[in-house]
């Protein structure tokens, strides 16, 4: 299997400022790399909650047709919580279930799982999910999501 490349985006204005660590991004990066099995090939980048940067970097990875695209961050009912309205701007079609997925499958564990407005969908030949900013969630949603992505990048690909 060739190298997948996979551009991970931490959307937080504290994270971007430095004020805390990013831990969504390389919770992203541990959680899939250990479930791929395959060699990867990572472009990470950390950027505040706003609309017009957002969609820019994941256009940018659009055009150069990064297959696989994940988000943390961003998700929820706050003010600045922007990711989904980001996302929805690129993608071409909505791929509702990989997010209701994540929202089913964390709420017996954390009540709070269904605040996130995390979506996933296609722009072009990139997949792209958000996650929540919790790096809890991102183990819990991640792993049983494998099998889908799996089917998905193969059906982008052909
Ligand atoms: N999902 C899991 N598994 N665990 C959590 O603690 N937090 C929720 C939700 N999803 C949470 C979760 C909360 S409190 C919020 S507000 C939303 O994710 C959005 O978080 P975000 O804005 O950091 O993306």
């Amino acid at each position: 299997m060739s190298t997948l490349i996979v551009a991970r985006l931490t959307v937080s204005d504290r994270a971007h400022a430095g004020v805390y660590e990013d831990k969504g991004g390389p919770e992203l990066e541990r959680v899939f790399s250990k479930e791929w099995g395959f060699t990867l090939a990572w472009l990470p980048l950390i950027v505040p909650d706003e609309k017009e940067t957002i969609t820019s970097a994941l256009n940018i990875w659009i055009e150069k047709r990064v297959p696989l695209i994940l988000t943390t961050g961003g998700t929820g009912p706050a003010s600045r919580d922007i990711t989904p309205e980001a996302t929805r701007a690129v993608l071409d079609k909505e791929l509702p279930g990989l997010s209701e997925a994540q929202r089913w499958m964390s709420f017996p564990i954390a009540p709070t799982a269904i605040l996130s407005r995390a979506l996933a969908g296609v722009a072009g030949q990139s997949l792209i999910i958000n996650f929540p900013g919790n790096p809890k969630a991102i183990a819990e949603c991640l792993p049983p999501l494998m099998p889908a992505i799996r089917e998905c990048l193969k059906h982008l690909t052909e």
